[in-house]
């Protein structure tokens, strides 16, 4: 049985104001939520997101880390300094990461084994760009990349345009499939894979319908707290494994 995973990415917004405000709203209506919550703000806002959601059942993940545990890599937080702040997950391989940061899946897989040593829980994603899936390139950029995932199609994040379910659950399938080559039926049913892109309370249960979409990673709708709630319970909490 997977839990069903709903994660928050603030990506860079946010304050230590508004981080105060949201995680009380989410607190209190977390612990009726069956699914696994997590909000990942930006690096300066960890300590006041985890000091404040002590005790709770929302748990606090960054939005990346390095793949190196220590060294001369300026602007970069390794996964150890996360881990010892008391963060539980890390966010890797983000298409924005790809998209403006020079991310590849080399490097986003040597970010997702360096949290990994560090205790942290990956939430790795990967997805195709609006031409990869034109050209009929979705399965071979969802192959090559995967690990442990959160499938969001880059056409879809931001732009309102989300995947469909049927769209999301055909790509889900298909890296459960991998992941049961890869590393076998137990692992490949443990695995929990989110969609992300333009995930929005009024698409939430639709888009976790399918049997093989265990949660969503959410942006833009994250902001808002009550928002953010309405997505939570829209889904179920538990997904029976197939
Ligand atoms: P949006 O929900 O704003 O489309 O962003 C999706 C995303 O990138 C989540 O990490």
């Amino acid at each position: 049985v997977r839990r069903i995973l709903v994660c928050a990415n603030w990506k860079m917004h946010g304050t230590v104001a508004s981080v105060q405000a949201y995680l009380e709203t989410l607190i209190a209506q977390a612990g009726a939520a069956d699914a696994e919550i997590v909000l990942c703000p930006p690096f300066t806002l960890l300590p006041a997101a985890l000091l404040i959601a002590t005790g709770s059942s929302v748990a606090i993940g960054a939005q990346n880390c390095h793949w190196a545990d220590k060294g001369a890599f300026t602007g970069e937080v390794a996964a150890p300094m996360l881990a010892e702040l008391g963060v539980r997950f890390a966010i890797v391989g983000h298409s924005e990461r790809r998209h403006h940061f020079g991310e590849t899946d080399a490097t986003a897989a040597a970010r997702a084994q360096a949290a990994q040593r560090a205790g942290l829980a990956v939430i790795f994603c990967l997805g195709e760009t609006l031409a990869q899936r034109d050209a009929g390139e979705t399965f071979a950029v969802l192959e090559r990349g995967l690990l442990v995932g959160a499938y969001e199609p880059r056409w879809a994040i931001g732009t309102g345009r989300n995947a469909t379910p049927a769209q999301a659950q055909e790509a889900h399938t298909a890296l459960r499939r991998r992941a049961r080559e890869l590393f076998g039926d137990e692992a490949a049913e443990r695995l929990r894979i989110l969609y992300g892109g333009s995930v929005k309370p009024d698409n939430t249960a639709a888009l976790l319908a399918g049997n093989d979409v265990d949660g969503a990673l959410v942006g833009g709708a994250s902001l808002d707290a009550e928002g953010f709630c309405a997505i939570i319970h829209a889904g179920p909490g538990r997904r029976s494994g197939a």
